[in-house]
C-alpha cells in the first residue's frame, strides 16, 4: 500500500505531466489556422522616403502617426495634462520596441504591417484587425487602455502603418526584416535559461543604460519620456506583453540590444540573449499585472509556448527548457 505522501507525489507528477502534454505548442496547427489562402510574393524590405509624404490631410495624419510612435508619452501618456487623453499607462513610446519609428528591420517593424491584417490571432483565438492589434500593444506593452476606434490617434497610427506598407500587396509579402529574428530553437529546447548568467550579461552589456534596478533614465519634466527606457518596475510593460515572454524578449534582444546591435551584427550570443531575457523578466523584478491574463490563448494547441501563468502552465513555460512543450 502506498503512503499518502507517495500518492501525493504521484498525483503531482501525473498532473504536471497532464499540464505539459495538454499545452504542447504545435507550429503546424498555428500555420494551418493562419493560412489566408494567399500566396505571398518574396519582396525586398524597403523604408519609404519621408519626403514623399504628401502635404494634404492624409499626409498630415501620417506625420502625426509617426510623431505618436516616437513621442507616445507626450500625447497619450499617463502624465499628459488632459486626463481624457491618458490612454497609455506608462511613459514608454511605441519606438521603445519598434525602433527607429517602426522602421528598423527585425524590431517588429511596421513595414508591411498594414498588408497583414485582418489575421488569425492565437492570443484571442479570433480574426483580429490592425485596430485590435494596435490596442493589443496599448493594453499590454503600454500597460494602458484601448484607444477609441474613431479617435484621431488611432487613425493616425493606422495611416502611418498604411504609408509604411505601400507597394506591398494586400495579404502581405515574405520579407527579410519583418517581425523578429528567432534565436536558435534547438538551443532553447535543450536549455533552461540561466538567470545567474543573465545577470552577468546584464551587468556587462545593459546596466550602463538601463540602470542597476532596470529603472532606465527618465527625462526631466512631465510627459517627457525616457532617454533609456525601464526594463521592469511600475513604468514598464505589463505581464500580458509580448516582451514579458522569454522567447520574444530574447529574439528582440539578440538583434537589437545593446543599442546598435542588428541581426547581421549582433553583440550577444543566442544563449546570452536567452539568459538576459530571463533575468529581465524574473519574478523578483516587479512589473504591472495584466487584468484577466488567464483568458489569453484559450486554445492550447496554438498557445505560445513561452506564456506562463502560475497554476495554469507548468514552470518550464517560463524559462524553458522548451523541448517538451514545442512539438
Ligand atoms: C515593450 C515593447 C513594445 C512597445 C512599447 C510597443 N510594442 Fe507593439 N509589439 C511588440 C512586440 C514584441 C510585438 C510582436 C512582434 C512579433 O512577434 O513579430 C509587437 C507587435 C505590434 C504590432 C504588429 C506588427 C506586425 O507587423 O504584425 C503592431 C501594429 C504594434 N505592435 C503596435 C504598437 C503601437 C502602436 C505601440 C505604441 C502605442 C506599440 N506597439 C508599443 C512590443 C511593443
Ligand atoms: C547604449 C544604451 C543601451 C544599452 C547598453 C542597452 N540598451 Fe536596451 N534600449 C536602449 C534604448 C535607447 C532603448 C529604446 C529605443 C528607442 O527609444 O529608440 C532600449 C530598449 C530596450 C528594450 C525594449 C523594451 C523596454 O522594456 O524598454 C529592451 C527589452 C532592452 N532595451 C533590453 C536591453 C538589454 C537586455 C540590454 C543588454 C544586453 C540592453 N537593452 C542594452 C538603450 C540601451
Amino acid at each position: 500500500m502506498k503512503s499518502i505522501s507517495q500518492k501525493m507525489v504521484l498525483g503531482a507528477i501525473l498532473s504536471s505531466a497532464l499540464i505539459t502534454s495538454a499545452s504542447a505548442f504545435d507550429p503546424k496547427e498555428l500555420a494551418k489556422r493562419s493560412d489566408k489562402g494567399i500566396k505571398k510574393p518574396v519582396m525586398e524590405y524597403k523604408i519609404p522616403d519621408e519626403s514623399t509624404i504628401p502635404n494634404n490631410q492624409f499626409g498630415d495624419l501620417v506625420k502625426y502617426g509617426k510623431e505618436l510612435t516616437v513621442h507616445t508619452y507626450k500625447y497619450i501618456g499617463p502624465e499628459v495634462k488632459d486626463e481624457n487623453m491618458r490612454f497609455a499607462g506608462n511613459n514608454l513610446s511605441c519606438q521603445t520596441c519598434h525602433l527607429d519609428a517602426g522602421t528598423k528591420a527585425y524590431s517588429a517593424p511596421f513595414i508591411g504591417t498594414a498588408a497583414e491584417f485582418p489575421q488569425y490571432r492565437p492570443r484571442e483565438d479570433t480574426i483580429g484587425t490592425i485596430t485590435d492589434r494596435i490596442n493589443g500593444c496599448m493594453q499590454r506593452s503600454m500597460n494602458g487602455k484601448p484607444l477609441p476606434v474613431q479617435s484621431k490617434e488611432m487613425k493616425a497610427f493606422e495611416a502611418y502603418m498604411h504609408w509604411l506598407s505601400q507597394g506591398i500587396p494586400v495579404g502581405g509579402a515574405k520579407m527579410e526584416g519583418r517581425s523578429l529574428a528567432k534565436i536558435d530553437r534547438k538551443m532553447i529546447k535543450q536549455n533552461k535559461a540561466d538567470i545567474a548568467n543573465g545577470q552577468k550579461v546584464y551587468e556587462m552589456h545593459c546596466l550602463s543604460c538601463h540602470g542597476a534596478n532596470g529603472e532606465g533614465l527618465k527625462n526631466e519634466g512631465l510627459a517627457n519620456g525616457y532617454t533609456f527606457p525601464p526594463l521592469w518596475g511600475s513604468d514598464s510593460y505589463n505581464k500580458g506583453a509580448g516582451m514579458y515572454r522569454v522567447l520574444k524578449a530574447a529574439d528582440f534582444i539578440k538583434s537589437n540590444m545593446p543599442l546598435g546591435a542588428t541581426k547581421e551584427n549582433p553583440i550577444l550570443t543566442d544563449k546570452e540573449a536567452y539568459d538576459v531575457a530571463a533575468f529581465m523578466n524574473q519574478d523578483s523584478h516587479e512589473r504591472p499585472e495584466k487584468a484577466n491574463r488567464i483568458a489569453d490563448f484559450p486554445d492550447d494547441a496554438v498557445k505560445a509556448p513561452d506564456v506562463y501563468r502560475p497554476g495554469k502552465e507548468s514552470i518550464e513555460h517560463q524559462f524553458g527548457p522548451f523541448g517538451k512543450i514545442i512539438k
